[in-house]
């Protein structure tokens, strides 16, 4: 079982704070996008670099790299030692589109960080420390969110095709292309009794700790997700001599479900979040009406029963709604992320961590998704927050105080060294 000990009499451990701080800002010009922020969605060649970034960082301090059948990136001590049960930490490197810097980077390189202090500070460990980069948490481009946690898992479900991005094509090559193989995707699975526990540090994306003052975040709890890949198909034609009436608009269906999607949140309260955030209207032209929409909708809770009630809703609802207007709706669910706890004695864990640092903490829930909830279902998992300034996530004005940076992975490395020390 899972084993914590007390903090080192000597005091606790640091990380080198410049050093971190200066990874994520070189890191941050990966993927840089002209518009704003960074763009750096997953088997994108920006992500490619990325990845091949984060490699020499952990070489130049002597840890040893891999990349899984998956995409993942693993980082571990160097040498040939005997094979220890690990403590696994880590998040994501991609992005979403014109995102902010921290969202999963901060998680990853303070993963990278403690490993190499751990291995610097003592050859014995009761647990082996490795560090994470998951391939493709947010499915920007890949629209499979959590691939690389869920193949960590073993949980990649059916592979009988491939999967393709946003626009068809295959992840094949793109995979290939960073050291992974969509034909062994299957190997990357671990057994979950070799993982003692998982610890994810992120921001926190939202206004809770800010407000509250407080530097630390023990994370409760994460919300679920299920996402609708929708596609509405009508009849395009000329804009000017088509008649309203008969019409079949997918654009107009596409605004009346907009707002029905909205009001499952607001005024019915079926959910505590609900957002269309992707409409693809083709042909697109202005004097066109549209023959066909693809869009998607996103439910978020807490409580794992609603959303399931509400998926089996709106795949009744939506086309409904559709069919009023003359336009047929295929509706898909193409993601269904169960919200998840996180393991108690890891919450109690960085609490103490944070204590022994002098740092105040309060207990926050998720709203924002993370391969910590994947990782949950079978591993001892716990999430360190901290915060965001004005909550701000998923956009290029994301920031957080560097010595709040700094602290936080101070907090990873304690809880991580009381586990593996
Ligand atoms: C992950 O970033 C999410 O969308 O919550
Ligand atoms: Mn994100
Ligand atoms: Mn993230
Ligand atoms: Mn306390």
């Amino acid at each position: 079982g899972l084993n914590v000990s007390a903090p080192t009499p000597a005091g606790p451990l640091r990380v080198d704070g410049p050093r971190l701080l200066q990874g994520l800002s070189d890191l941050a010009r990966i993927g840089a996008d002209p518009r704003g922020g960074i763009t750096r969605p997953s088997f994108s060649p920006a992500d490619r670099e990325a990845v091949r970034w984060l490699r020499d960082w952990a070489t130049e301090g002597g840890l040893h790299t891999e990349v899984d059948p998956a995409g993942n990136l693993l980082v571990r001590r160097p040498g040939r030692r005997h094979r220890l049960p690990v403590a696994l930490m880590g998040s994501h490197l991609d992005t979403v589109h014109n995102a902010g810097h921290l969202d999963g980077a901060y998680g990853v390189l303070a993963a990278v960080e403690t490993v190499r202090v751990l291995s610097a500070a003592s050859a014995e460990c009761r647990y082996e420390p490795v560090a994470v980069a998951f391939a493709n948490e947010e499915g920007a481009l890949f629209p499979q969110p959590f691939w690389g946690s869920r193949a960590l898992m073993g949980e990649t479900g059916d592979m009988s095709v491939d999967p393709v991005d946003n626009e068809g094509r295959s992840l094949r090559e793109p995979l290939s292309l960073i050291g992974g193989d969509l034909d062994r995707v299957a190997e990357a699975a671990w057994h979950p009794a070799d993982i003692v526990a998982y610890l994810e540090l992120h921001i926190e994306q939202g206004p809770v700790l800010e407000q509250a003052g407080s530097r630390i975040g023990v994370v409760d709890a994460i919300v679920g997700r299920i996402v609708f890949d929708i596609e509405l198909v009508g009849a395009a034609g000329h804009a000017g001599t088509t008649p309203m009436r008969g019409r079949k608009d997918p654009l107009a269906a596409a605004a009346q479900i907009t707002l029905a999607v909205r009001e499952t949140a607001t005024r019915r309260r079926l959910c505590q979040r609900a957002t269309v955030g992707r409409l693809e209207v083709s042909p697109n032209s202005t004097n066109v009406i549209p023959g066909t929409v693809r869009m998607t909708a996103e439910f978020r809770d807490g409580d794992a029963d609603r959303l399931e009630l509400l998926e089996k809703l709106l795949h009744r609802e939506i086309p409904a709604i559709a069919e009023e207007l003359g336009v047929h709706a295929v509706v898909q669910t193409s993601t269904r992320v169960r919200a998840r706890v996180t393991d108690e004695r890891l919450r109690a864990a960085v609490a103490e961590a944070a204590d022994a640092l002098g740092l105040n903490h309060m207990t926050v829930s998720s709203g924002a998704g993370h391969d910590a909830q994947i990782m949950a279902a079978q591993v001892p998992t716990g999430m360190i927050f901290v915060p965001s300034c004005h909550g701000l996530s998923h956009v290029p004005e994301e920031h957080t105080k560097d010595e709040d940076l700094v602290a936080g992975a101070d907090v990873l490395l304690q809880t991580a060294a009381n586990l593996a020390l």
